[in-house]
């Protein structure tokens, strides 16, 4: 167990996985070939998240090695989340809230601060799986009217639309896929100069589904409105990265489920998938990718 600060570092890990049998894992260990190639005794990779995308699925599939992950349990947590940073960009939280500490809180003016609205909007959900639901759930709560995109229609009480459709309709845009080779850069310049001036975008799925470089381009030549990200690329984002320079992009540190009770339940799940799996029984929760 590693029980240092931050991710377990890579040469620890290469040392560590020589003879084991299975394998507990978070989102920021690259279990690739080169780490498998190191585990001949390993039968099972259990992830502490429901993104896989830093495990080669394929290279585990070939190994017959099974990987477990931890879906549902927090699903509606991600799901507050992307809504709170929907909410607090839209109505200008972050802003108001920098003013106000900064003492520059001035006389009430009529369109001072005045941001969107989510009521009576179109909110665009791009990935229409668990989190994706919840997060209409939620929209039509705040009486928005909910569109997504997702490969193949849901049945769900909402619009399926084409991407290019789903970006020119919508007043915001939450972003649930996961990320996977057809989903890397999704949104690009184009995409983005699709969406309305008026638009604002969140990301609580992964960094790479959202072009950096052009969603900064689009901030600064204001073809949305502004953004708010639980995840991007790279990650950590250095703190003097030209998307912190926006005050109308709003970052957080990838803390999507990172509720108390929702962690404990994602560190249950992870530990439970893997006693399961070594004890012969089914896996709580196995990835159809893996082995
Ligand atoms: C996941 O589980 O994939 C999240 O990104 C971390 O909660």
């Amino acid at each position: 167990m590693w029980e240092g600060e931050g991710p377990v570092p890579r040469s620890v890990l290469e040392d560590a996985i020589e003879g084991v049998d299975a394998l507990l894992c978070m989102l920021t260990d690259p279990i690739d070939e080169a780490l498998l190639d190191r585990a001949p005794n390993l039968r099972v990779v259990s992830q502490m998240a429901v993104g896989v995308d830093n495990i080669d699925l394929e290279a585990c599939r070939r190994r017959g090695i099974a990987v477990g992950h931890t879906p549902d349990v927090l699903t509606e947590t991600v799901a507050d989340t992307a809504f709170a940073l929907l909410s607090s960009i839209v109505r200008r939280l972050p802003e108001g809230a920098k003013e106000v500490r900064a003492g520059e809180w001035g006389p009430w003016e009529i369109f001072h601060m005045a941001g969107g609205d989510l009521h009576g909007t179109v909110l665009g959900i791009v990935g229409m799986g668990r989190i994706g639901q919840a997060v209409a759930r939620r929209a039509s709560g705040f009486d928005m009217e909910v569109v997504y995109h997702s490969p193949s229609p849901k049945d769900v009480a909402a619009r399926h639309l084409p991407l290019e459709e789903l970006l020119e309709l919508s007043d915001h845009v939450v972003i649930c896929a996961p990320l996977t080779d057809s989903t890397r850069g999704l949104i690009g310049s184009e995409e983005l100069k699709a969406m309305k001036p008026t638009a604002y975008l969140v990301n609580v799925a992964r960094g790479p589904l959202i072009d950096t470089d052009a969603l900064v381009e689009a901030l600064a030549n204001e073809e949305i409105a502004g953004a708010g990200l639980d995840v991007t690329d790279p990650e950590p984002l250095p703190g003097d990265h030209p998307l912190l320079r926006f005050e109308n992009c709003l970052v957080v540190p990838h803390i999507g489920s990172a509720s108390v009770r929702t962690r404990n339940a994602m560190a249950h799940m992870a530990v439970e998938n893997l006693l399961a799996f070594l004890g012969g029984d089914p896996m709580p929760a196995r990835h159809p990718g893996g082995g």
